[in-house]
Parts: structure tokens; sequence; C-alpha cells
């Protein structure tokens, strides 16, 4: 099977860019954490793993107390070269051709440390892997993410935001007279299904209050997503950037993975069919052993599995994806597909989406690690030369001709 599988095999191999070594970035993980942020070391593995084998040398990084600069700063230091400082050098003070693969995830509760890494890691001039963090800021706020898709005129579930159980004023109760039931709640800035456990969907009004209560309690700070349920069938689309070209050739459209649907198997009537927090996280639970993945193919699934891959494709473009990313959607009852969430840098464990939408393509690990690094070195040597074709003039305040202006200088050699 495996062999026939890479015979049929047609997207060019990637070489890694020119990235001689890479820092596998991740959240800091304790014994007592929960597993969908520990989750993450099955990651750094798979990523570790496949750069092993592309001979790539490799530094795992748990970030500490968040500050991203601090750790490359340490790491920095520990060169023998002695160029020890970040502060004004950048990624200089890094090896040449270093860059960072960003699996940092935030934990429960603290969502904004996912786009701040990236930023920080944008202001030091560092090339770094997936997404940008503006991309990561709009994708981990669903709420953002649903206004935007619908402007664009991407179909999103019937929904809207709520803060706090008033009756009146925005962000209130009069949501559940705009959005029909049932609804789903869910805290706007979290991911990995947290919040979607016990009684998620709710059918009356008096069960929707009580569990929004419950969730503003445990997710201080954040609103909810009330949304319509959508009955109908699930899908989610793994995208991939495309093999890097000629640099003219760099906004070239991501490839879409095969089409994958979570089936909910036996479930009895009147249980919700979600992939909510028991479904990803607890292997005893019914939801866990009974939601199973395919790969739905054949004629009759051609139509909606298109229509799965624009949506996808549209959803990666309207929220600036790059590297990799996974769109989650669902059918309401009349078999129309809604975008429920975007995924920007989602988990590449082998067991998770994205990875099993990979193999299911006939890509190895290490291709898939390859390309996403490929993209980000693009990525940054595109950036780099925005910045150096277009260097920003400072406000002149006299009415004198102004001097030409030098190239901005670049930090770090030239390696990217
Ligand atoms: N409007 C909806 N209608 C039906 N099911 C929904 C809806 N919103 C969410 N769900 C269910 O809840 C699951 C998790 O929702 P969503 O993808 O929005 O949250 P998440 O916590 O960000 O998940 P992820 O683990 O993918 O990051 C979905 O896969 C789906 O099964
Ligand atoms: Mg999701």
């Amino acid at each position: 099977m495996e062999l026939k599988r890479r015979a049929h095999r047609s997207r060019p191999w990637t070489r890694p860019g020119k990235a001689a070594r890479v820092i596998v970035a991740h959240n800091p993980v304790g014994p007592a954490d929960d597993p969908s942020t520990s989750d993450v070391l099955a990651q750094v593995e798979l990523v570790a793993g496949a750069l092993a084998e592309l001979g790539v040398a490799v530094t795992r990084l748990g970030i500490a107390d968040w500050r991203i600069w601090e750790d490359l700063q340490r790491l920095a230091a520990r060169r023998p070269a002695g160029r020890a400082s970040l502060g004004t050098a950048g990624p200089a003070a890094l090896a040449p051709g270093t860059v960072v693969f960003n699996l940092v995830e935030a934990p429960p509760g603290m969502p904004g440390v996912h786009p701040a890494t990236a930023a920080a890691l944008e202001l030091l001039d560092v090339p770094f892997s997936g997404s940008s963090a503006a991309a990561l800021w709009l994708s981990t706020d669903k709420l953002a993410t649903r206004a935007l898709l619908a402007a664009e005129g991407v179909p999103v579930p019937p929904g809207g935001r709520l803060e706090h159980l008033g009756e009146t004023g925005p962000g209130g109760t009069e949501v559940f007279d705009r959005v029909p039931p049932p609804w789903i709640l869910k805290p706007a800035c979290e991911d990995a299904s947290l919040g979607l456990d016990g009684d998620a969907v709710c059918a009356t009004r008096a069960a929707a209050l009580a569990r929004a209560a419950e969730l503003l309690r445990r997710f201080p700070g954040q609103p909810l997503v009330v949304e319509r349920y959508l009955p109908g069938r699930e899908l989610n689309v793994s995208l991939l950037a495309a093999p890097q070209g000629a640099p003219h050739e760099r906004r070239q459209p991501p490839m879409v993975l095969p089409v994958a649907e979570i089936e909910f198997v036996d479930y009895p009537p009147g249980m919700p069919r979600i992939v909510g927090y028991e479904a990803k996280w607890q292997p005893g639970s019914f939801a866990y052993t009974h939601t199973v993945r395919s790969f739905p193919s054949g004629a009759a699934a051609a139509p909606l599995l298109a229509e799965a891959r624009r949506l996808a494709l549209a959803a990666w473009g309207v929220c600036g994806l790059s590297g990799y990313g996974r769109v989650d959607l669902r059918l309401d009852e009349r078999g129309v597909p809604h975008v429920l969430e975007v995924n920007a840098n989602p988990c590449l464990a082998a067991d998770a989406g994205f990875m099993a939408a990979a193999e299911q393509a006939g890509l190895t690990a290490a291709e898939v690690v390859s390309r996403i690094l490929a993209d980000a070195v693009a990525r940054h040597g595109a950036d780099r030369a925005d910045r150096v074709d277009r260097p920003e003039q400072p406000e002149r305040l006299d009415r004198e001709p102004a001097a030409p202006t030098p190239p901005l200088p670049i930090a770090g050699g030239a390696a990217f």
C-alpha cells in the first residue's frame, strides 16, 4: 500500500529553503497541564523527527513566561562567537540560517500569548513558520473571524456575541432573539474545544442562559459566541503552502489536502453531534470512541467536496494564513456548508486532522515540515525585500527637498 501511494505521488519535493538550523519553539508544559496543552509535545516530536530526517540541526525550546525574546537571547548568549544580544541586532545574534518553527499554543484562558509570540518574532526579524501575528490574532478570535468571513461572502452559522446577561444593549441576551435555536455556546478565543463540554448545545432559553452564566464565569474577560447549532455533516479541510517556486510565484494558492469528514457513529437520537472536549481529549468517553474520521470520495460527494475546498481556500485568503491551516465546516439541515472556524497553525500531531489529511494525499511528515519551513524562509525573504524596496520616509516638517534615502540595512546577513 505504502509503495503504491508513493508511486502515485505527484507533488514536487520541496527543499526546506535555506534553513540551516531550526529552533522548535513551544509553549511550556507542566505535569498538571490539561491534555489540550501538553499535546504540543507530540507535535514537537513529529517536527523534530522530520527535521532530523531532513538533516537540519534542531534545538527544542520551551518558552518560559511567554517571553520568546528572552529565551532566544539566552540561546544566542550560548554562541561561542559572543554576539549575545538580541537588543538591536535582531536575528544577527542567532546563527545565520536559523528559523523558528513556531509551535507555541495558548493555554486555557491566555489566548493572547499565541499571536503575541509571533508578533515578537516579527519585531525581532526572525523567520518563523506558519501564520503571521495578524492572522493568528484574527483566527484566534472567533467573533472577528466570523465577521470578516461573512463580510467577504463566506457563509458562517447564524450567530452573535454575548458578553453579559443584561437584556438590553450590545452583547446582551437579545442575541437569543436574533439567532434561532438550538444554540451552541463557546468562548470566543479558546480552541481545542475548551468550553465545549457537558451541555454545550441548548434547546431552551433557560438552558442557554444557565450555560452562558457558567461559561462567562469559567472564561473571565472573554465574550461568548452564540451560534445556531447546525445539525448536518462535519467536514474539515487542511491546506498546505504551495511548493516554493521563483520569488514571483510566491503568492500561489495553497495546496488543498483531501477533505475529511468526522462521522458520528451510532449516536443516539437527541445526543448533540459535536466534536467537543470529550471527543477530543477523553479516551474513555462515548464521544471519543464514536467520532471517526473518514475521507469521502466518489461522484456523489464530488460537488460537496468541491464547495468545501472552495470555502476553505476563501477562508485561508480572508484570514491571511500562511504555511499551513485547517478550516472546520458544518452543513445545515439543507446540506449547505458553513465555516465554523479557521485554524492557523493547526495541531501537527501524527493522529490529528492535518497530518491525517497529508498522509491521505501521500505526503510524509518530512515533506510537510519541509514545505512549511520553505514557506517560512520565502515569506521572510519577501517581507524583507518589500521593506527594502519601500523604505519608510520619516515625515519632514520643513519644505526642503528630501535627501535620497539609503536602503535599510539588513540585519543578520543575507542568509534568507
Ligand atoms: N454552530 C455549530 N453547529 C454545530 N456544531 C458546532 C457549531 N460550532 C461548533 N460546533 C461543534 O463544536 C466543535 C468545536 O467547535 P470549534 O471548531 O468552533 O471550536 P474549537 O475549540 O476552536 O475547536 P478546535 O479544536 O478545532 O480548535 C466543532 O468541530 C463542531 O463539532
Ligand atoms: Mg474546530
